[in-house]
């Protein structure tokens, strides 16, 4: 037992030195490892009374104790030195981090916008993901319609799908507005199994307008949408606006804007037309009012789909719709100044 009170008095003056985790570890090795003399001592417990072995591990819980608050100790005054050390001078100037542009379909989404809530439209949510329902049935377009061939999609199961186009959002706000009158735009993003190329892509960006309310005609679609072009391209652009149809609009119509590579006199970009198609839009149709809650006796509208890529390609001069989506810095900072 002497010999313990030794092993522990040396203990207790060793810790004193300790300095660092390698004095630690060396203390440790020495007096609490598996080969240290009390770890021995404890092998040996037979040769020993019961008072005896109590007072060993009585010891020796002790030597752990003393050590482990040395452990502590240690700890704490290596996280002071480290803060010490690696204080942060926050008056030395910032790394010098550029500021990227924009991207330009957000400043095109931006304006539209602004052009239609000054016109009295207000703003509706869209969701990527919808219902064959929403997105197809209440639009007009059962399972066997032709429509769907060109409005191929992602489906996460047999109902839920990938939205084709920002119409989806038309169903939801009849079935919110109950058979009152509307005024709304909708900016989404829609997804589509066509081929890319420089104006087509597989997912891209709507923004849906819907007004309905009562004695509403083509005349007052005509005007808002020359109106909106107007204050996008200004006065000098060449418009086309022709027959089209949809299965929820009647009739309907599709607008093109003179290409802005050629002029319209046709070229790559525009594959020959010379005019690039930036929109459909039509009267709703009366099919779609019924299905949707609406008296088409009382109430007409028009409804219309912009597409957000074609307008910042024509606004910009962007040469390929897949510029949008890279990322690219160089890209990017064209539009720092805008
Ligand atoms: C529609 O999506 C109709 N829902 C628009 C509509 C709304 C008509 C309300 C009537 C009433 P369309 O498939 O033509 O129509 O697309 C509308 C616009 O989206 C196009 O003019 C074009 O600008 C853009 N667009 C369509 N497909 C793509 C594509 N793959 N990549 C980029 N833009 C596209």
């Amino acid at each position: 037992l002497k010999k313990i009170e030794i092993i522990k008095k040396s203990l207790i003056e060793k810790l004193l030195l300790v300095k660092n985790q390698l004095d630690l570890k060396q203390v440790y090795d020495t007096f609490l490892s598996k080969k240290s003399k009390i770890n021995q001592l404890i092998g040996e417990l037979k040769n020993f009374t019961i008072d005896e072995r109590k007072k060993i591990y009585e010891i020796r819980s002790f030597m752990q104790q003393k050590f482990n608050e040395k452990v502590i100790e240690i700890k704490n005054e290596e996280l002071k030195r480290k803060i010490i050390n690696e204080k942060i001078d926050i008056s030395l100037p910032a790394n010098n981090f550029s500021i990227l542009g924009i991207n330009p379909l957000y400043l095109v989404e931006e304006e539209i916008i602004n052009i239609f809530l000054g016109l009295g439209f207000s703003i509706c949510e869209s969701n990527d993901i919808d219902s064959d329902h929403y997105n197809f049935e209440l639009m007009n377009i059962p399972k066997d319609h032709v429509v769907r061939d060109m409005q191929d999609t992602f489906y996460l199961d047999n109902e839920l799908l990938m939205c084709t186009h920002t119409s989806h959002v038309q169903a939801h706000v009849m079935e919110e507005f109950k058979g009152q009158p509307i005024r709304i735009i909708s900016p989404g993003k829609c997804f589509r199994r066509d081929e890319d190329d420089l104006t087509h892509s597989h997912q891209f960006m709507q923004i849906e307008g819907l007004l309905i309310d009562e004695n509403i005609n083509l005349g007052h679609l005509k005007k808002i949408l020359e109106f909106f072009i107007k204050k996008i391209f200004g006065l000098n652009r060449k418009i086309r606006m022709r027959n089209s149809y949809f299965p929820f609009t009647e009739p309907s119509i599709e607008i093109d804007i003179s290409c802005d590579k050629c002029n319209s006199d046709g070229c790559v970009n525009c594959k020959n037309t010379g005019y690039i198609e930036i929109l459909g839009a039509g009267i709703v149709n009366p099919k779609v009012l019924i299905m949707n809650g609406y008296d088409p006796k009382k109430y007409s509208g028009f409804a219309f789909g912009i597409g957000i890529e074609r307008i910042a390609i024509l606004k910009y001069g962007i040469d390929d719709i897949r510029r949008f989506y890279v990322n690219d810095i160089r890209f990017l900072n064209e539009f720092k100044k805008i």
